[in-house]
């Protein structure tokens, strides 16, 4: 297995209830080193081009509202098949089907309000890196 690079944010939802260091320690419980991390009021320009690949999807305007309604966190988090781990560790998309111990199980509201972004594959997550963090700002 290779050591992988994925794009995380910790959601506003998550973020108002200060569940930021609980989420954390899931992630580090399960191998994942924050390698980068930064909370940001995220525009709603920056909104609108992270979720684009949805913009066809009812729930668009929502979302991008949701998610420049608090702070979130970015990160970057680092380990073996990180992009799969990491998305084994959050839970499926709607918490009502997430598995038990996952971050969504734990934590999320509903399938928009649910805690946790992670990246969807190694070339995804290479791309939304990149719309939040320069090289040097990854310290792994
Ligand atoms: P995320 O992993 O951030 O990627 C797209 C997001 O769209 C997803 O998590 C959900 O939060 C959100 N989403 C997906 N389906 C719905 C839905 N039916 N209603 C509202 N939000 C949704």
């Amino acid at each position: 297995m290779a050591i992988e690079r994925t794009f995380s944010i910790i959601k506003p939802d998550a973020t108002k209830r200060n569940l930021t260091g609980a989420i954390n320690k899931v992630f580090e419980d399960n191998g994942l080193r924050i390698v980068a991390q930064r909370r940001i009021k995220m525009s709603e320009a920056q909104a609108q081009k992270f979720y684009e690949v949805h913009a066809e999807r009812p729930f668009y305007g929502e979302l991008v509202e949701f998610m420049t309604s608090e702070p979130v966190v970015v990160q970057v988090l680092e380990g073996e098949n990180a992009v799969a781990k990491h998305r084994e560790v959050m839970g499926a998309t709607n918490p009502a089907e997430a598995a038990d111990g996952t971050v969504r199980k734990l934590y999320a509201l509903s399938i928009g309000e649910n805690s946790v972004h992670g990246s969807d594959s190694l070339e995804n997550a290479k791309i939304e890196i990149a719309q939040f963090f320069s090289d040097d700002q990854i310290v792994g």
